[in-house]
């Protein structure tokens, strides 16, 4: 019976390039997931889109002298490159800019409003006395009330992930000119999480699957008490309060954010033709899944959950498979010191495939991963172009050569042959499961086995050699590293759609690996091959050097 699966991608902010350790984060294994679902015949819905609102975007707008519209449109569109050229397939990749997103982040609020999960109040907001203004949350900076982190945001502390508000700050500074802020009396809108800690904590105690770091950050810190948190910003950038009188102030940009998973979904409904669709997702039975890094775990596993249980009859949450984060040459990811690998740079002197192919063998899933372009270049050519791509290439080519470009027709197979096709059809059922459980690095790893396996399996028959003297029996095991290849292309898929689509076509089979369905489909016998090419290039060794050296150095 075919399942719904809701996937939900964290909405970068359009203030900056996209950089690996947010695609090794959120962005890729969405994907993967969602290629993997489709191929099973799954309905998938995947949204995202860009955050365009709050101080993440005014900051940038304000150091580039642009409006922080234009920054985000400029941003916007160079995701949507990036997830063309990437391969990130999106149902929907939209933006929190659109009317539907403010009618529906607005009627959220008010529906909390009515029912009291939000309430007015007054709260000291930070203003610089010598800046002479408020100042955002962003632009204040302190001592971490949780861990003592000597850097934390008025937002959020980065050491220890917890979301903070400014006032608890213990040291507090102006980021503009260091001063000492002053807090004065604002009138502004809460957010009652108090009311839900209960609940929030039996629904978190329920969900055994999560990841185990997932689980335990968010028990902790529903354990310590959950505090009441204003949604509301003296700012002018963002979606307005769907009220009289507060024309200076607009929703905080994470309460309305985490609203486009929902919105998107409306939005795709609409454009579909069927504005009703989005209710398959959300309303009836099925899995939603939420790909964040982990610094968002409590917006997705506390704040977000919170505001559905006040909404209600609204899915939650199934599962927020989290990543742990991704350094660069064994050093942590900075933006701010250029110390990153930014995506566009890297798609416009690379070949998607073998970044996914290292993203997905060496995920951040349980622990922080490296990244570095030595491990790049190596997993490239002794992996992708040896183990894997050598296989198909050699068995392409030879079957196209001998047997009239056509898949040969096999004779009785042996004991070997059979226990290496059970062997792939084992894999796939293994991958099926580890997939579903979003075991990513763990499913590559095992269809990376079984194309070793292959080899050595050819090894030992030597079609090449048995063809002088027996074509019947070198017919046999080419035909049985074919149909491994055939699986192989499916297993790959979710991984390397490129490549994989490509070997498809090689083998002779028509549409998208996709709709073959998530199975061992052996070719036929005397099936027409096309000309087969490589479908990795070698990396040169000297791409180390020259890369490495952009790090860290100063950008214009
Ligand atoms: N823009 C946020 C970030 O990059 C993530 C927002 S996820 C959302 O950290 F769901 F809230 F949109
Ligand atoms: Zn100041």
């Amino acid at each position: 019976m075919s399942e719904r699966i809701f996937v939900a991608v964290a909405w970068p902010y359009a203030n900056g390039l996209l950089h690996l350790g947010q695609i090794a984060g959120a962005y890729l294994p969405p994907d993967i997931f969602a290629r993997y679902h489709r191929t099973k015949g799954n309905e998938v819905l995947m949204v995202s889109g860009s955050d365009i609102h709050g101080t993440p975007i005014t900051i940038k707008a304000e150091q580039e002298g642009k409006k922080p519209s234009e920054v985000a449109e400029h941003y916007h569109q160079g995701f949507l490159k990036s997830w063309q050229q990437l391969g990130i397939s999106f149902d929907l990749f939209t933006s929190t800019g659109t009317a539907n997103h403010a009618e529906v982040a607005q009627d959220i609020f008010l529906n909390l409003l009515d029912k009291g999960y939000i309430y007015k109040s007054t709260v000291l907001q930070s203003f610089c006395p010598h800046c002479q203004r408020f100042l955002p949350d962003r632009y204040i900076e302190g001592t971490c009330p949780y861990c003592s982190a000597g850097v934390a945001r008025g937002d959020q502390c980065d050491a220890c992930g917890k979301p903070l508000n400014p006032v608890e700050l213990i040291h507090p500074r102006c980021c503009l000119c260091s001063s000492v802020p002053e807090f004065r009396d604002s009138e502004h809108f809460f957010l009652k999480l108090s009311a839900f800690r209960d609940r929030l904590l039996s629904w978190v105690k329920e969900q055994t699957h999560w990841r185990q770091n997932v689980l335990n950050f968010t028990t902790r810190y529903l354990e310590e008490g959950l505090k009441d948190r204003a949604i509301t910003r003296d700012i002018g950038w963002g979606v307005p309060l769907p009220l009289e009188g507060y024309e200076s102030k607009r929703i905080y940009v994470w309460f309305e954010a985490v609203i486009g998973y929902l919105s998107a979904a409306k939005e795709w409904a609409k454009s579909g033709g069927d504005a009703e669709k989005w209710r398959h997702f959300w309303q009836e039975e099925a899995k939603s899944y939420y790909f964040i890094g982990k610094d968002n775990i409590p917006f997705h596993t506390i704040i977000w959950p919170a505001m559905l249980m006040g909404y209600e009859g609204l899915n939650l949450p199934y599962d927020v498979p989290a990543n742990e984060f991704l350094t660069i040459e064994g050093k942590k990811l900075s933006t701010s010191h250029n110390w990153a690998v930014w995506l566009p740079d890297y798609l416009s002197r690379y070949d998607p495939d073998p970044l996914r192919y290292l993203l997905s063998i060496n995920m951040p899933e349980t622990s922080d991963t490296d990244f570095s372009w030595r491990e790049l270049v190596r997993r490239n050519n002794n992996e992708l172009v040896a183990t894997y791509g050598n296989l198909v290439h050699r068995v392409l080519t030879f079957c196209y050569r001998n047997f009239d470009g056509e898949v040969p027709t096999p004779g009785e197979l042996d004991g070997q042959g059979q226990a290496l096709i059970s062997k792939a059809t084992d894999t796939l059922d293994t991958m099926d499961e580890l997939l579903y459980r979003c075991h990513f690095r763990e499913a590559i790893r095992s269809a990376m086995s079984l194309a070793q396996e292959t080899n050595r399996y050819l090894d030992d028959k030597s079609p090449w050699k048995v063809i002088k003297e027996d074509k019947k029996i070198a017919a046999t095991s080419l035909y049985v590293a074919i149909s491994v290849i055939s699986c192989l292309r499916t297993a790959l898929y979710p991984f390397l759609p490129f490549s994989s689509q490509k070997l498809s076509e090689f083998l002779g089979f028509e549409g998208s690996v996709e709709d073959d369905g998530w199975r061992l489909h052996l070719p036929e016998a005397g099936q027409r091959l096309m000309p087969p090419e490589p479908l990795f290039s070698k990396l040169e060794e000297g791409i180390i050097e020259e890369e490495s050296s952009r790090l860290g150095a100063p950008t214009n």
